[in-house]
């Protein structure tokens, strides 16, 4: 077992530090020609095309994925997104017809929820795309259309490499839509699809430069719990953050939007709370980045330490962090892939330092195949 973890002393740390490739081999070979093109297509273009609708269903970490890809499909393809809990989804009446398309997303491929989310969604005349990281496995065999991620097996119980090729997939996913619907022109594709592969190597600088991140979680290892704020793509993000904490060191953790914190969240600061911050960029979410400089004020000013993960030389973020853990500049529908490692090597640490197995969390299974 030492020898399959390459000298770590985990399987969660080494698959972190396999991020950079999981997102490039995702990737790899999904624009020929100009065209993006998925891994099984059993839908014509006309179908595609149709699509007016898209619900994103999923469990856990790939939930989250599904949050981040909403906001890529909706921008580039102008078809209206939900992204819902496969336990939540299968349990109600959504509204769905043979123009809805819905992507199950799932690493296993294999999670009872999900597997029938998307057998209801048959059902119902609805078409079904899987995002999956198991070659052949149920959800992707029942689906439609299915787009691989090739983070290659992931064996820590929390997600890493295949949360970050689940990003890649599903905006794959969205631009493949706005080509069939012609929302995009074959240029702006190939744009999008070159910023998109820039970013392995991103993810590979922020991986260089983690003392910053391991010195925090050595500070707040001790502390009862931790928030985390986010706006925009940063909210999921939080919710991964906070969600990878509560796994893995068992801390009181939970992830907030930030423009909600007058409507409770900020009643919970006290003298000394940790507060993890996804701060917009300066430049890509000018507006947005001002609001987070004030709710970082106020939160401060109630005795919160913050801990603000920001774009490199964001002078705003500079002056308001107790922390600062400086991420490279990306185009904002991409920051998911750089602002949520930090969060996800500040959970192993405090964890390690709470003496606890990252890769066997108590309680947890690494696929939930029984409800
Ligand atoms: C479990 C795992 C998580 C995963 C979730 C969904 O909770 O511990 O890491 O995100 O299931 O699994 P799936 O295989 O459907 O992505």
């Amino acid at each position: 077992a030492a020898a399959e973890k390459g000298g770590y002393d985990y399987f969660m740390l080494k698959e972190i530090d396999e991020q950079p490739g999981a997102v490039a081999d995702t990737l790899r070979g999904h624009l020929l020609n100009g065209q993006i093109v998925l891994d099984e297509q059993r839908l014509d273009a006309q179908e595609l095309r149709d699509v007016d609708k898209v619900f994103v269903v999923a469990c856990g970490s790939s939930f989250h994925a599904g949050l981040i890809g909403k906001q890529a499909i909706e921008h580039w393809t102008r078809v209206p997104v939900e992204v819902e809990l496969a336990s939540e989804f299968r349990y109600r009446d959504p509204v769905l017809d043979r123009q809805t398309l819905v992507v199950a997303i799932s690493q296993s491929g294999e999670t009872a929820d999900t597997l029938e989310a998307v057998r209801y969604a048959r059902t119902q005349r609805a078409k079904v795309l899987a995002i999956c990281n198991t070659n052949g496995a149920q959800i992707p065999r029942e689906s439609d259309a299915v787009l691989y991620t090739h983070a290659g097996p992931e064996i820590g119980v929390a997600s890493t490499k295949a949360f970050l090729a689940q990003i890649a997939a599903v905006e794959l996913v969205g631009l493949a839509l706005a080509q069939a619907r012609g929302t995009k022109y074959v240029d702006e594709i190939q744009r999008e699809f070159d910023a998109l592969a820039a970013i392995p190597d991103q993810i590979a600088r922020v991986l260089e430069q983690l003392d910053a991140v391991r010195a925090v979680a050595r500070e707040i290892a001790t502390s009862k719990a931790v928030l985390f704020l986010g706006r925009h793509v940063g909210y999921p993000v939080a919710l991964e953050g906070a969600l990878k904490l509560k796994e893995l060191a068992y801390m009181h953790a939970e992830g907030f939007p930030a423009g909600e914190l007058k409507h409770g969240p900020i009643a919970l600061i006290e003298d000394g709370l940790p507060v993890v911050v996804i701060m917009p960029s300066p430049i890509g979410r000018p507006v947005l980045h001002q609001k987070m400089g004030s709710n970082i004020a106020e939160i401060k000013a109630r005795g919160a330490r913050t801990i603000v993960i920001a774009e490199e030389g964001d002078l705003v973020a500079r002056s308001h962090a107790d922390y600062l853990i400086e991420v490279p500049a990306v185009p904002t529908l991409l920051t998911p892939f750089v602002t949520t490692v930090p969060l996800q090597v500040l959970a192993a640490e405090i964890a390690q330092a709470r003496g606890y197995d990252v890769d066997k969390p108590r309680n947890l299974a690494k696929s939930v195949t029984v409800e």
